[in-house]
C-alpha cells in the first residue's frame, strides 16, 4: 500500500505521529477509509477524523478543523473525499500556520511544509491536484488560491468508485470531460496544460464505456484522467461553460458536472462558429482554430463540428434525467456570471448571448 510509505518515511526530520483525517465518509465505509482506521494498529499513527462540514463548506467548519488539528497537535493532513472535503482539508493546511485571533481569509497565506495526502473519490473535480480552495463566509463564495494548497501525495484508489450512484457516476466524469476541454481552449492554455488536457479528453474517452459499466481497470484509467484535467485546470481555470454552469446548480441543483455539460453542449457549436468572427485569444484566429482542430482529433474527430456533435451525442446518450427549468429564471443567471471565466474562453460573449445560451438550455 503506498499509503504505508508514505507515513512511514521521515518529513523535514519527523516521522508522522498524529493525522487530522478531513472526511465527511463514515469509516468503514470504504476499504481506503477503513484503513486509515486502523492505522493506529499497522503504523502506530494516531487518527484524529473530522468531519463537521457539509456540501459548499462555511468558514465556521474549516476555524473548527483547525482547532481540532491544533488541540489533538497534529502534525499532517489526509483528505478523503470529493471537493467538499478537499476543500476543507486545503483550508485547514493553509491556515493552521496563521494567527489564530484574526480572521483567516484576511491574512496572507504563508507556505507550510504540513505533509498533505488527497485521497479523491470520485473521477471528476481534479481538486486533489490544483491550488484553488472554495470556503463560504457568511453566505459569499470566496476562492483562495495557493500553491501550498497543492496535496503532496495522492493516493487513487479504484476501488472508492465501485459503489459510486450512477448518477454522480456519470456527472463527475462530466466534470472532468468539461475540464479537460475547456482547459485546451483557454485563452490561458499553455503547451504543458494542453499536454494535461490532451491525455485526460483520450483516456476519458477510451475507458468511458468500461467506468459506466464499473470495472476496475477503466475505474482506475478514469481516476487518472480526472487527475490530469485538475492539473490542466490548475493551469489555466476553467471557461465559459462552467462561469454559466454554477446558476443551474445554485437554483436547481442540478449536479456541478451535469450543470457544465449543458452549456458545454450550447457553448462548443459557439466557439467553433465564432473562431474567425470574435476571437479573444491574442494568438490569434488561425491558432484558436488549429487547437478547436486538434481537440476534435483527440475526440476521435475529422472537424471540430463533429467533436462538437460527438459532445453533444455523447451527454444525451448518458439519459440523464433534465432539470425542471423555469425560463423566467434565466434574467437572474446573467448577473452573476463570473466575468473571468469569460475573459478566459477563447471567444468573446456577450450579455445577450449569455441570455440566449441560458434559454437554449431552459427550453
Ligand atoms: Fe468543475
Amino acid at each position: 500500500m503506498p499509503v504505508d510509505w508514505y507515513f512511514s518515511r521521515l518529513h523535514n526530520g519527523h516521522k508522522i505521529s498524529r493525522v487530522l483525517l478531513v472526511s465527511d465518509l463514515p469509516l468503514d465505509s470504504l476499504e481506503i477509509t477503513r484503513y486509515f482506521r486502523d492505522m493506529p494498529y499497522w503504523l502506530g499513527v494516531k487518527i484524529v477524523p473530522f468531519d463537521q462540514f457539509k456540501p459548499n463548506p462555511d468558514y465556521e467548519s474549516v476555524v473548527k478543523g483547525v482547532r481540532v488539528y491544533k488541540i489533538n497537535q497534529c502534525d499532517a493532513v489526509v483528505a478523503i473525499g470529493g471537493g467538499s472535503a478537499m476543500d476543507v482539508a486545503k483550508c485547514i493546511k493553509m491556515f493552521a500556520t496563521l494567527d489564530e485571533n484574526k480572521n483567516y481569509l484576511e491574512q496572507e497565506i504563508i507556505p507550510n511544509d504540513i505533509p498533505f495526502l488527497a485521497v479523491p473519490t470520485t473521477a471528476g473535480t481534479g481538486s486533489e491536484a490544483t491550488r484553488f480552495a472554495i470556503v463560504y463566509y457568511q453566505g459569499i463564495k470566496h476562492s483562495i488560491t495557493d500553491e501550498s494548497c497543492i496535496p503532496d501525495a495522492v493516493v487513487m484508489d479504484p476501488n472508492v468508485l465501485k459503489t459510486l450512484p450512477d448518477y454522480q457516476r456519470k456527472a463527475t466524469m462530466l466534470d472532468a470531460l468539461c475540464h479537460a476541454i475547456e482547459s485546451y481552449w483557454a485563452v490561458a492554455s499553455t503547451e504543458e496544460s494542453r499536454g494535461y488536457s490532451a491525455e485526460a479528453i483520450k483516456l476519458i474517452f477510451d475507458n468511458v464505456f468500461g467506468y459506466l459499466a464499473n470495472n476496475p481497470k477503466q475505474n482506475e484509467q478514469m481516476l487518472r484522467a480526472a487527475n490530469l484535467a485538475g492539473k490542466a485546470i490548475n493551469i489555466t481555470r476553467t471557461t465559459a461553460p462552467h462561469a454559466m454552469g454554477y446558476n443551474l446548480t445554485s437554483v436547481y441543483g442540478t449536479a456541478h458536472g451535469h450543470a457544465v455539460a449543458l452549456c458545454m453542449k450550447q457553448i462548443f457549436p459557439l466557439t467553433i462558429d465564432r473562431a474567425f468572427v470574435s476571437c479573444n485569444d491574442p494568438r490569434g484566429a488561425d491558432y484558436l482554430e488549429g487547437v478547436l482542430r486538434e481537440m476534435a482529433k483527440l475526440m476521435g474527430c475529422q472537424t471540430a463540428a463533429a467533436a462538437s456533435k460527438k459532445f453533444s451525442e455523447f451527454v444525451d446518450g448518458l439519459e440523464l434525467e433534465k432539470p425542471q427549468f423555469t425560463e423566467g429564471d434565466f434574467e437572474k443567471f446573467t448577473n452573476v456570471v463570473n466575468p473571468d471565466r469569460l475573459a478566459n474562453h477563447p471567444v468573446k460573449i456577450d450579455a445577450s448571448e449569455i441570455n440566449d445560451i441560458y434559454r437554449q438550455i431552459l427550453a
